[in-house]
C-alpha cells in the first residue's frame, strides 16, 4: 500500500437501548469475545497509525477494556456522525485515510478493511467510500442510493426513506473509508434534521457530493461480515455465523468434526491436525488442543492445554489451568481445575481433581476427589508417577502421594504417602453370618403387624 496514513476510529458510545442491558452493547460476546475485541483483532493485523475508540463516559468498562487504544468521549451519544466529531482533536494535524468502523458489527474482517481503502485510494479519489451489502432482510439499515454511473449519491436511513428508497437492496454496511483531509469540513456540516434527531455519520455523501467530491460504494458478497448487532436476536445471529465461520476453518485446517453444527469454539481455540471433535462439545476462551487429540461428545473445554495423542471424555469438563499431557485419557465425568496431568496418567471415572499435579502413568481411581477447598483457601495435592489412587479417596490437600505408591479404595488421605508405600484408612470389615436373613424376617414381622393394627 502507499505511504499514506490510515488511522481507525471505532464508534462503540451507542447507548444500544434494544440491547436491555447493564453492560454495554459493544462488550456483549461473540464466540467468547466482546464484539469490539473482534475489531481491535481484524485492525492488527492492519498495522493503522493510531487507533481511536470512541465511548461514552456511562461506560468505563469499554474503555477499560480496548486499552491501550486510545480513547475519546462523546456525552451525550448524539449519534454516529457526532462520534466521529467526538475523534476530531484526537486526529489532529492527520492528513490520511480515515477508516470509521463500528464496535456492534463483530464479523468483520481485516481484508474488507483493505479493500475499503484501497478504494479510497483509487483514481477517482473519493472523499468516502462506503461498504455496502444487501441482507436478506434490509429493514432496519440505511439505503445506498446511486447515479446512473454506480457512484454514489446519496445514504437514506430506514426510517426517513421513501417508498421507493426503502425499496432499494443495497444497503449501508456503516464502515467508512474517509479522506483524512477532507473529513473535518464534511462533518461540519452535518445537520440533525431527521427522524431520530441524531447526527449521522451518513449525511456526509449527500454533503460531498454537493461539493462536487466522488463517493463510491465496495460491496461484500458476504452481508454476514457486516451483520450490526442491535439487540439479542441480533446477536444469537452473529454468533452463529461466527461458528459456522469457525466451524469451517478448522476443517480446512484438518479437525474432524462429527457434527458441525454442534460444535461451538470460541475465536482464540487452537486445534492441531487430526483432532476429532465428537457431538456437542464448547470450547470456552483459551484453549489450545495439539495433535490427534480425540474428544469425545458433550465435553466442555475452557482456558486449557490439551497435548498430543490425548483423549477427553464423553462428558468431561476441562476448566481453566487444565494441563492435559501426551496420552492422558480423561473420561466421563471428570473435573480438571488448575492441574497437570503428565503424560499417560489416567482419569476415566468421576473424578474432581484441582490444584493437583498427576505424575506420568498414575491411575486415578472412579470418584477420587481431591480436597482442594477448606472453605477459605485452597492448597495443592501431588501424585508421582505411577500411582495407583483407589476409586473413591479422597486427597485433603495440602497432600502428597510418593511416586508409584497405592491408595486403597475409600481411604481418606490426610498425611503423605511415601513412594511405593500402600495408604489405606478404611475401618476393618466385619462379617456376622446369618445376621442379612434374620433382619429380613424381623422387619417384615414388624410391618405386617402395623397393617393389621392400622
Ligand atoms: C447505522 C447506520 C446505518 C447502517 C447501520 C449498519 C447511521 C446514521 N446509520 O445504523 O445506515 O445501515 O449502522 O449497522 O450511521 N454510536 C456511537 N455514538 C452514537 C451513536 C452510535 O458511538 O451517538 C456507535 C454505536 O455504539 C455502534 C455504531 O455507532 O457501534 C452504530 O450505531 P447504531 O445505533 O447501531 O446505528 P444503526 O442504527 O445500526
Ligand atoms: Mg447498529
Amino acid at each position: 500500500m502507499s505511504d499514506r496514513q490510515i488511522a481507525a476510529i471505532v464508534l462503540a458510545a451507542g447507548l444500544g437501548t434494544r440491547m436491555k442491558s447493564a453492560t454495554p452493547k459493544v462488550l456483549h460476546r461473540v464466540a467468547g469475545k466482546p464484539m469490539i475485541g473482534h475489531i481491535l483483532t481484524a485492525l492488527d493485523g492492519f498495522d493503522a497509525d493510531r487507533t481511536i475508540v470512541v465511548v461514552s463516559p456511562g461506560m468505563p468498562q469499554v474503555a477499560e477494556f480496548v486499552a491501550p487504544a486510545v480513547t475519546v468521549e462523546q456525552d451525550p451519544p448524539l449519534g454516529t456522525g457526532h462520534a466521529v466529531m467526538a475523534a476530531r482533536d484526537a486526529l489532529s494535524g492527520f492528513e490520511g485515510d480515515v477508516l470509521v468502523l463500528f464496535g456492534d458489527t463483530p464479523l468483520l474482517t481485516g481484508e474488507t478493511m483493505r479493500a475499503m481503502v484501497e478504494a479510497r485510494r483509487g483514481p477517482d479519489n473519493p472523499a468516502v467510500v462506503v461498504l455496502g451489502f444487501r441482507p436478506d432482510d434490509p429493514s432496519e439499515y440505511g439505503r445506498l442510493v446511486q447515479g446512473g454511473d454506480g457512484s454514489l449519491e446519496q445514504i437514506v436511513e430506514a426510517r426517513d426513506a421513501t417508498e421507493p428508497q426503502r425499496a432499494i437492496p443495497l444497503c449501508n454496511a456503516g464502515i467508512m473509508a474517509i479522506d483524512g483531509a477532507r473529513l473535518v469540513d464534511l462533518l461540519d456540516a452535518i445537520g440533525n434534521d431527521n427522524a431520530k434527531n441524531e447526527y449521522y455519520l451518513t449525511d456526509i455523501v449527500a454533503i460531498a457530493r454537493a461539493r462536487g467530491w466522488n463517493c463510491s460504494v465496495v460491496e461484500t458478497d458476504d452481508p454476514d461480515e457486516v451483520m450490526g448487532v442491535n439487540s439479542r436476536a441480533g446477536l444469537a445471529e452473529a454468533e452463529a455465523a461466527m461458528q459456522k465461520r469457525l466451524r469451517a476453518h478448522w476443517m480446512a485446517e484438518g479437525v474432524t468434526l462429527t457434527d458441525p453444527e454442534t460444535v461451538w469454539f470460541s475465536t482464540d481455540t487452537v486445534l492441531g491436525r487430526d483432532v476429532t471433535v465428537g457431538q456437542n462439545v464448547v470450547f470456552g476462551p483459551g484453549v489450545t488442543i495439539g495433535d490427534n487429540v480425540d474428544i469425545r461428545p458433550f465435553c466442555h473445554v475452557e482456558g486449557a492445554t490439551v497435548e498430543d495423542d490425548a483423549i477427553i471424555g464423553p462428558y468431561a469438563r476441562l476448566r481453566p489451568g487444565a494441563d492435559i499431557g501426551r496420552e492422558v485419557h480423561i473420561g466421563n465425568f471428570v473435573e480438571v481445575k488448575e492441574a497437570r496431568l503428565d503424560e499417560g496418567a489416567k482419569a476415566n471415572h468421576l473424578s474432581y481433581i484441582g490444584d493437583s499435579f498427576v505424575g506420568a502413568g498414575a491411575n486415578i481411581g472412579a470418584g477420587t476427589i481431591t480436597c482442594n477447598y477448606d472453605g477459605f483457601l485452597k492448597a495443592r495435592t501431588e501424585i508421582g508417577a505411577g500411582a495407583f489412587i483407589g476409586s473413591n479417596t479422597a486427597l485433603v490437600a495440602p497432600v502428597r502421594v510418593g511416586n508409584g505408591a497405592i491408595t486403597g479404595a475409600g481411604s481418606t488421605i490426610t498425611t503423605d504417602v511415601e513412594e511405593n508405600a500402600l495408604a489405606v484408612t478404611r475401618a476393618p470389615q466385619k462379617d456376622l453370618a446369618g445376621w442379612a436373613l434374620k433382619y429380613r424376617v424381623r422387619k417384615q414381622a414388624e410391618k405386617t403387624t402395623k397393617k393389621k393394627a392400622g
